[in-house]
């Protein structure tokens, strides 16, 4: 291993690349920044009740730029900044801005639920953001309120429409969670969106991580049921190839070229076997797997004066750790973990 002469300053690649007991290697960190979120999606956190972590318990930026250098410098290239709902973080465009000028990341990317983004998309863009993913599960505003309890579905719309200004930012990712029961009406809205807007759809298989534990296996609207409905309604779909092994979703365009639909199906094909990511939660524990029950607590080593080599050390031996799969699909052998989705970060 060679020595860094610009300890904490270092975005090169100066260290082994990091990888995991069964060969794949981390390319990708997703960052949570907050805990806290203005909507109260159903599948993700409960009406009331979650406390949130202090100001001084979660990262700060100089901590999480630290983190980033570091682990850029073990080989990711790619960075997703999540919450909670992220956009709710104090001057969130400043980490982008810090975040954006490390050397070797290739993508610097923002999971939202986009209530924010008509007044923030402007300084997110001049602050360098690449990519964006926005969650809209439903183009009714009824249903819409039902499922995030908050009546803001225009202002999501707006704020993706503001971001079609802002053409660094490519491409708009749309996510939509699919629950049997609900989402079957509004697949056709979506794809019609889709094939008039330049967003990229997603629809999301709903996984075992809502604060309220309702998910159920029956409950699971498969990617292949929603790709049968457009193909009836709407139109063939044709499989756009992809160049990343490690993409969550399997994606299309309709047999005129038109639209880009992905379908992401962690329960009915999971795809753990191309797995690039690593997680960190807002109050600095990484997480191998976004079901993973093991937690490194990389706050309290960068909080201990540690070097980055200590640092480096203790992510390598995490990552040597981490699961080979998610158990949803194997029975008694899945315990849920103690966090729901919005404490991890998706
Ligand atoms: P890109 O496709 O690179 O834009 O990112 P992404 O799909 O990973 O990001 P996004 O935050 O939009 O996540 C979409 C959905 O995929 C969320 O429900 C995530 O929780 C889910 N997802 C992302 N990574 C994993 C993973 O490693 N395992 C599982 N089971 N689901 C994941
Ligand atoms: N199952 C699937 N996706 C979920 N998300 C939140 N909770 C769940 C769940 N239980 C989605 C959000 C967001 C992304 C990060 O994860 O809608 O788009
Ligand atoms: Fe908030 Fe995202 Fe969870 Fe919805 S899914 S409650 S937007 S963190």
């Amino acid at each position: 291993m060679e020595m860094d002469t610009n300890s904490g300053n270092v975005a090169r690649l100066t260290r082994e690349p990091l990888h995991d007991s069964f060969g794949r290697f981390i390319r990708n960190v997703r960052i949570s920044v907050t805990d806290r979120c203005n909507f109260r999606c159903v599948y993700c956190m409960p009406a009331e009740g979650l406390e949130w972590l202090k100001r001084e318990q979660i990262l700060s930026f100089e901590e999480i730029e630290r983190l980033t250098r570091l682990l850029v410098s073990m080989g990711v290239n790619q960075v997703r900044l999540t919450g909670g709902e992220p956009l709710v973080r104090k001057d969130l465009p400043l980490l982008i801005s810090r975040l954006s000028k490390i050397e070797g990341l290739k993508s610097l990317s923002l999971t939202t639920n986009g209530v924010l983004l008509k007044d923030m998309a402007k300084d997110l863009a001049e602050a360098g953001l690449t990519r964006i993913n926005v969650s809209c599960d439903s183009l009714i505003r009824d249903k819409f309120h039902q499922i995030t309890r908050r009546d803001d579905l225009q202002r999501v719309l707006q704020g993706l429409e503001e971001l079609e200004k802002y053409p660094t930012i490519t491409p708009i990712k749309v996510n939509a969670v699919a629950m049997r029961g609900f989402t079957e009406e509004e697949v056709v809205p979506f794809a019609l969106l889709a094939r008039r807007k330049p967003y990229s759809i997603r629809f999301i298989e709903f996984m075992p991580l809502d604060a309220d534990q309702l998910w159920d296996r029956e409950m699971v609207l498969t990617g292949d049921e929603l790709k049968a409905i457009i193909e009836r309604d709407v139109g063939k779909l044709v499989e756009i190839p992809s160049d990343d092994p490690a993409e969550t979703a399997t994606k299309y365009r309709f047999w005129d070229g038109k639209g880009e639909l992905g379908f992401i199906n962690p329960v009915s094909h999971p795809f753990c076997r191309n797995c690039d990511r690593i997680r960190m939660t807002a109050e600095g524990k990484m997480l191998t797997c976004l079901f993973g029950h093991i937690e490194t607590d990389l706050k309290a080593v960068l909080r201990s004066g540690a070097s980055d080599e200590v640092l480096a050390e203790t992510i390598r031996r995490a990552v040597l750790q981490k699961e080979l799969k998610h158990f949803i699909n194997d029975g008694e052998a899945f315990k849920r973990t103690k966090r729901n989705m919005s404490q991890i970060g998706g």
